[in-house]
């Protein structure tokens, strides 16, 4: 299988399984199961991260794609920066519920948006 190959299956497997991870952490706090903090899915959601961050990296080297150049994956790279940040708001356990859902829901909303310009690759310019 070519570089590229083994690069696009790792990064698109991560990004499903980033969403997977995030729904379930989020889940396991709605349902007063807050002591996933102290069991392995306290770093495994972090180590999926990793891997699928260095694969975008790595899929850089082996694609046309270009940030600044291709629109869709400038505005993928700015949607990401919101995800990270309201999925820390949506699993800070010390902010209140109303802070957190609407986290969540912007997190969820904006991986879905990340997820319809990698599919789409829309042109913006
Ligand atoms: C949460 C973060 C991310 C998610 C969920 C995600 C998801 C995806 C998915 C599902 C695809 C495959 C789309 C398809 O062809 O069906 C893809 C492609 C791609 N991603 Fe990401 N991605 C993320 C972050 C990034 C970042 C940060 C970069 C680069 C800085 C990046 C670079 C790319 C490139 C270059 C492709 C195109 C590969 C190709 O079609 O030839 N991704 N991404």
């Amino acid at each position: 299988m070519s570089a590229y190959l083994i690069l696009k299956h790792l990064h698109m497997t991560t990004a499903y399984l980033t969403v997977v991870l995030f729904a379930l952490r989020l889940l396991l706090d709605a349902v007063g199961r807050p002591g996933w903090r102290t069991t392995p899915l306290r770093w495994i959601p972090h180590a999926n991260d990793t891997i699928l961050l260095t694969a975008a990296i790595g899929l850089l080297f082996v694609t046309p794609w270009v940030p600044l150049v291709h629109g869709w994956l400038t505005a993928k790279i700015f949607l990401l920066i919101g995800y990270i940040i309201a999925g820390i708001f949506a699993l800070k356990p010390s902010l209140g519920i109303p802070t957190r859902v609407t986290a969540a829901v912007v997190a969820l909303g904006l991986v879905t948006g990340i997820f319809h310009l990698a599919i789409y690759k829309p042109v913006f310019w």
